[in-house]
């Protein structure tokens, strides 16, 4: 699909894909039993200039201390798990103080009803005339999170993208924040639960 598009390479940002001469990002899922060793095998590709930028994935901070410690080379991101529910704060201020971005899988929490019907949120969302995944969505990106969400429906993906027309205030990103409950929706992987945020 990427070839047949016709794009230029370098106008396309391809963090997994086959086929390609390099990829622009590469993650570990999720840490394993070899952790030191898989982000060696990703060191040398980048070093290689096959993979333009590599990161992890579900790593909680001591998971990335043995890294940064081992390692010239700083994962750019970790994806973890991250909505108004489970915020993350302080690996997210450890992340912020590595330069390493935070990225959230599951921003909306997976499109869970609890969410998108919070009272808090519905309120943000007539206020600012967006919808709740907006509200959701611009929260995390001014609180310097980058947000992956997962839509299959085509206004979705659109509503998704457009969050830069507005922004909360400083009182209405006090009143989401305070909706962190240190929740996780997936309960997975456990070793994150082992951070300090818990
Ligand atoms: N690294 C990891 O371990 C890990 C783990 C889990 C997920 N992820 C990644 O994280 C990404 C997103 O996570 P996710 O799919 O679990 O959850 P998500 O993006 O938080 O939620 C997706 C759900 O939200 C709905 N949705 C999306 N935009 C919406 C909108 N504007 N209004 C209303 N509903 C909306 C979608 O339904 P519609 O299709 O109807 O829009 C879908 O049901 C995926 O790319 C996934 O691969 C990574």
């Amino acid at each position: 699909m990427v070839k047949e598009s016709g794009l230029p390479r370098e106008e396309l940002f391809i963090t997994t894909k086959a086929g390609l001469d390099y990829f622009d990002l590469m993650l570990i899922h999720w840490p394993m039993q070899d952790d030191l060793g898989t982000y060696r095998v990703l060191e040398e590709a980048y070093q290689a200039g096959k993979l333009r930028s590599i990161g992890v994935s579900n790593s909680n901070r001591a998971q990335l201390g043995e890294i940064t410690a081992n390692f010239q080379t700083v994962p750019v991101v970790d994806q973890i798990e991250t909505c108004v529910l489970r915020q993350q704060t302080k690996l997210h201020q450890y992340l912020a103080d590595h330069q390493i971005v935070h990225e959230a899988w599951s921003p909306l929490g997976e499109g869970a009803g609890r969410l998108f019907n919070h009272p808090v949120l519905k309120d943000l969302a007539a206020k600012y005339d967006h919808t709740t995944a907006q509200v959701m969505l611009r929260y995390l990106t001014q609180r310097q999170i980058m947000v992956i969400p997962r839509s299959t429906n085509p206004a979705h993906m659109a509503a998704n993208i457009n969050i830069f027309d507005f922004a909360l205030t400083a009182a209405d990103l006090a009143r989401v924040q305070a909706l962190d409950e240190k929740f996780s929706l997936s309960g997975w992987p456990s070793s994150m639960t082992l951070d300090e945020d818990y």
